[in-house]
């Protein structure tokens, strides 16, 4: 097999069979395909697609470049759940215990932020003590014993992904559907879960800027989980506006803890409702989606959820009173007010634009394995549709020191005031199952 006859079978709009999806991945793990060579046939792939065949082949390839995670011995049926990223998105900080609640094991991987969306891993370790690396008896011992683990990737995990998503970064070609699903899955399918709940998010703050777009990519991933056997669904959700109330670690961990009490923003409360029942759902413990969704409601009712909350920072190593006292968790010097430079509504509010500004108060890091300051971030104040008089509040910065002050003007421009009521769009925009995509407005 010659990888230029690859390319251009690909160029001409053919169809890779699997021994030559292998041997271009393969060859490329080992340096034995050139960089050249690889870029050509991604930007052929870009042009011209793949069919759900090669796609999920390209996944399963991807997964096997390197450690794949064995979750056998843990009872049960694994679910697994992951947010296409997004600002303030602290759904799996809810999320899992909730489903644990259930009765379904959730055996989770998770990464660290860069750039303007967070990590899990570290809004986890704003908790002092949390410990995310355990062995792999300690991690399949934890979930068996209180139904939940999530700790960070180690191991090498898809290297082959690392690489060319490396490359496609400088060669214009991430903007490719079935790359992209191609990409998240193979990450998924090597972390050894046996059923997958995507959060893909659309609008100014995600990848998928249309709705479209990010049902596409949606069904993507949704058809290959099927292909190789792990049941997979997705919701599509909205990323106009940063989820919930705060950005940043420790604050995003008192704000998942308020919505384990019940007591959480309406908008992340209704995402992680919807996520956690499709996860129950597909983790065997409900016959349909009602009956999930009211088992997953039931366990946030009763405490339940949060008591999951509790054993799990428990068994990590942090102190579970956090979840009774949130003024045990890090709290900023300073706290500056961003007021509104005029009157009208709220029309949207910048994603993208708060989580920089989180990050340059030091919640980000803009370059891997920058410290961070697990206390500084934003508690928006206002939230999109919203009448607000200038000179109100819209959102504080939490800082280290004075110097945050800088950001102020950046922050108020990230609230896009108009004098119109904006029409809202709802959070919950459809879901894509193997059976296909609804709409939840139809
Ligand atoms: N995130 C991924 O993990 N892979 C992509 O290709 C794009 C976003």
């Amino acid at each position: 097999m010659r990888a230029v006859d690859l390319i251009q079978k690909k160029r001409n709009g053919g169809q890779l069979s699997a021994a030559e999806i292998d041997f271009l991945v393969d060859g490329y793990c080992r340096d034995q395909i050139p960089d050249y060579q690889m870029s050509a046939w991604a930007m052929a792939v870009f042009f011209q697609g793949m069919s759900v065949e090669e796609t999920a082949e390209l996944t399963l390839a991807m997964a096997r470049s390197g450690d794949q995670v064995n979750l056998a011995s843990i009872h049960g049926i694994k679910v697994d759940k992951h947010s296409t990223g997004g600002v303030g998105d602290k759904t799996t900080l809810i999320v899992a215990p909730l489903v644990a609640a259930c009765g379904v094991h959730v055996a989770k991987m998770s990464g660290r932020g860069l750039g303007h969306t967070g990590g899990t891993i570290d809004k986890l370790e704003s908790m002092a003590g949390f410990q995310i690396e355990l062995t792999q008896q300690q991690f399949v011992s934890q979930v068996n014993e209180i139904g939940l683990a999530v700790i960070g990737q180690s191991g090498n995990i898809t290297p082959a992904d690392k690489k060319l998503y490396a490359l496609r970064d400088v060669t214009a070609t991430v903007e490719s559907i079935p790359l992209i699903a191609s990409s998240v899955m193979s990450k998924k399918i090597a972390a050894g879960a046996d059923a997958i709940v995507l959060d893909v998010k659309t609008g100014s703050g995600a990848f998928m800027k249309t709705i479209e777009d990010a049902e596409a990519l949606a069904k993507a991933m949704v058809d290959i989980g099927t292909a190789v056997g792990r049941q997979t669904s997705a919701i599509i959700s909205d990323m106009d506006q940063p989820l919930g109330f705060a950005i940043g670690n420790a604050l995003e961990v008192a704000e998942a803890i308020r919505t384990l009490r019940g007591e959480g923003p309406e908008d992340l409360t209704a995402l992680c409702i919807a996520l956690s029942a499709q996860m129950v759902l597909l983790g065997g413990a409900a016959a349909d989606l009602a009956a999930a969704e009211a088992l997953v409601r039931e366990q946030l009712k009763s405490g339940k959820a949060l008591e999951r909350f509790r054993a799990m920072i428990a068994a990590q190593g942090a102190d579970p009173a956090v979840a009774d006292h949130l003024s045990l968790l890090p709290q900023a010097a300073v706290v500056i007010e961003v007021k509104a430079g005029r009157s009208g509504y709220v029309q949207r509010i910048e994603a993208e634009e708060l989580g920089i500004c989180a990050m340059l108060l030091g919640a980000g890091r803009a370059a891997k394995d920058e410290p961070i300051d697990y206390a500084v971030g934003i508690t928006m104040q206002r939230k999109v549709g919203e009448a607000v008089t200038a000179g109100d509040v819209l959102a504080l910065l939490h800082a280290a020191d004075d110097g945050g002050r800088q950001l102020v003007d950046r922050a108020r421009n990230a609230f896009i005031i108009g004098a119109e009521a904006p029409r809202l769009r709802p959070l919950l925009l459809s879901a894509v199952t193997s059976d296909g995509i609804a709409r939840y407005a139809d």
